[in-house]
């Protein structure tokens, strides 16, 4: 190892501890500074409206924790039968989806199934649909306050890109469902300042998570993708290039490939 990256990763061992304001000199975060924070939200800005089903109850959802737990792996093999539109629902509403809203017009706040730093929720969900039973194959966007989709590039021919974006790993870009969270940070660093990559993070975390559990419960395998290139994901969703220091700027954190389970009888390899 060289100095030049020893360097780094000294540097990057300080963003896992978290950074204060005063190791730049800085006093106040743009919250103390009563500066506007941004919607906790984006707002819709694709084609078309897709409801969700959420008639929840109808899903046979295993029910015993233990067993969600002791069932949950990595999965990369997945049936070829399409995951359902209430299935993909259950999903987005486990990972992003929106119980309630407080707080005043200027600063809403929502309330969601996973948790998030200070509730400042600065993930966004992206899904590559490649097989959902009545969606066509396309790139869509969920809008959580409304628990709908709305189609994000009116394109369906992304395969070979997708592919090359998560680093040639092709049972992903090929999996039924891709779901990118992406994260606008000033959400956080309003009123977080330089701790908030650290929550980002732990954020998705959590999301991912979600999207493990409530997968397994529904029957779906999830295997979350880390390998994956900055450049072409951002430029396949159509997010500026970065990074940047706009407050509307928007990078993907997290990626995680979702697909029904492969029956139990089927042959190993
Ligand atoms: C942050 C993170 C990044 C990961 N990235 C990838 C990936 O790019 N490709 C992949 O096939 N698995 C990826 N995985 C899945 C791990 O390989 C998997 O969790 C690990 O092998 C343990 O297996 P299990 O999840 O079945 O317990 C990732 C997992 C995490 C938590």
């Amino acid at each position: 190892m060289n100095d030049k990256t020893r360097y780094q990763i000294m540097k990057n061992r300080q963003f896992l501890m978290g950074y204060n304001l005063s190791d730049v000199g800085a006093e106040q975060t743009d919250q103390e500074q009563n500066l506007s924070p941004l919607p906790p939200v984006k707002k819709k800005q694709g084609w078309g409206t897709i409801v969700l089903p959420a008639d929840f109850e109808s899903l046979n959802l295993m029910t015993d924790i233990r067993a969600v737990f002791a069932q949950r792996e990595s999965c990369r093999k997945y049936s070829p039968e399409p995951v359902s539109l209430l299935e993909l629902s259950f999903l987005l509403w486990s990972a992003q989806g929106i119980r309630r809203t407080a707080g005043r017009a200027s600063n809403p706040v929502t309330f969601r199934n996973v948790p998030s730093a200070g509730s400042r929720h600065p993930l966004e969900t992206y899904l590559f649909l490649n097989n959902v039973e009545g969606l066509d194959r396309g790139i869509y966007h969920y809008l959580p306050e409304k628990h709908q989709l709305e189609v994000w590039e009116n394109r369906s021919d992304y395969g070979e890109e997708l592919t090359e974006a998560l680093c040639g790993q092709s049972f992903a870009a090929s999996a039924p469902v891709v779901f990118v969270l992406s994260a606008l940070p000033y959400r956080t660093e309003w009123r977080y300042g330089l701790k908030s990559s650290k929550y980002i993070l732990l954020d998705a975390g959590h999301a991912c998570e979600n999207l493990y559990l409530a997968g397994t419960a529904a029957g779906c395998g999830c295997c979350a993708v880390g390998a994956y290139d900055q450049d072409r994901i951002d430029e396949l969703l159509g997010f500026m290039p970065g990074p940047s220091a706009e407050k509307t700027y928007e990078c993907t954190v997290y990626i995680a490939a979702v697909g029904k389970l492969p029956q139990k009888n089927s042959k190993p390899d």
